[in-house]
């Protein structure tokens, strides 16, 4: 098993800049991963990634560029310093009621277990947190054990009723639970 450390640097305006932080690696020698806002320009290399996680049900590639350019700022990458990619977090808000949704995260599948994937959640959460979202939902496959055990170790919980379980919720056959998290205001 490799580890990372984890560069993160921001390309967004001012404004909505955040500190950079630097995790040192577990292993001497692994290659350090970037904790990044996604670019236009890494959309084709998205969709690859995409596919090679989530194959038959990745998301089409022309879904991937409209939440691009609805959720900019909510789409962070771990990119290896090449441009290459290795995990993605995606969060679309409404303002309608300060909710979001996880929409997707994934790590490659030999960067998994370093902690990569809290890092992409937390990164996101905080930035939702600044920008005023007071409830994070997303949902999962009831079976995704690994998925659903990173995310109650965040906080959240199932939305009742029923254990958060939602039968056919993707179409016949396609269960998933509903977790949620209230966030606390930035302080
Ligand atoms: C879910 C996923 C993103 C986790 O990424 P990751 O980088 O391996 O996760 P982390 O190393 O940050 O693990 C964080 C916590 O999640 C849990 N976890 C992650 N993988 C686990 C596994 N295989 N078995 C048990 N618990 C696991 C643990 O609680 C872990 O904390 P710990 O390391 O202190 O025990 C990754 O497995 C993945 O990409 N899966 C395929 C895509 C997917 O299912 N996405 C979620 C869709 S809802």
């Amino acid at each position: 098993m490799t580890a990372e450390p984890l560069e993160r640097f921001l390309d967004r305006p001012a404004q909505l800049k955040e500190p950079e932080r630097t995790l040192l690696p577990r292993l001497p020698d692994a290659t350090p991963l970037i904790l990044r806002t996604a670019r236009g320009d890494d959309l084709p290399e998205l969709c690859r990634l995409d596919k090679e996680v989530f194959q038959e049900v990745a998301y089409p590639e022309f879904l991937l560029r409209q939440m691009y350019d609805m959720y900019a700022d909510h789409l962070l990458v771990l990119d290896d310093g090449t441009g290459r990619l290795r995990g993605y977090v995606l969060a679309g808000t409404t303002r309608l009621d300060r909710g979001s949704w996880i929409l997707g995260l994934c790590v490659i599948q030999d960067q998994r277990r370093n902690g990569l994937g809290r890092e992409l959640m937390v990164e996101v959460l905080d930035r939702l947190r600044g920008c005023g979202i007071e409830q994070v939902r997303l949902t999962v496959e009831p079976a995704n054990r690994a998925a659903i055990l990173l995310y109650r170790g965040l906080g959240f919980v199932p939305e009742e009723p029923d254990g958060g379980l939602r039968r056919d919720y993707f179409g016949p056959g396609m269960d998933r639970l509903v977790l949620r998290l209230d966030l606390t205001p930035a302080g």
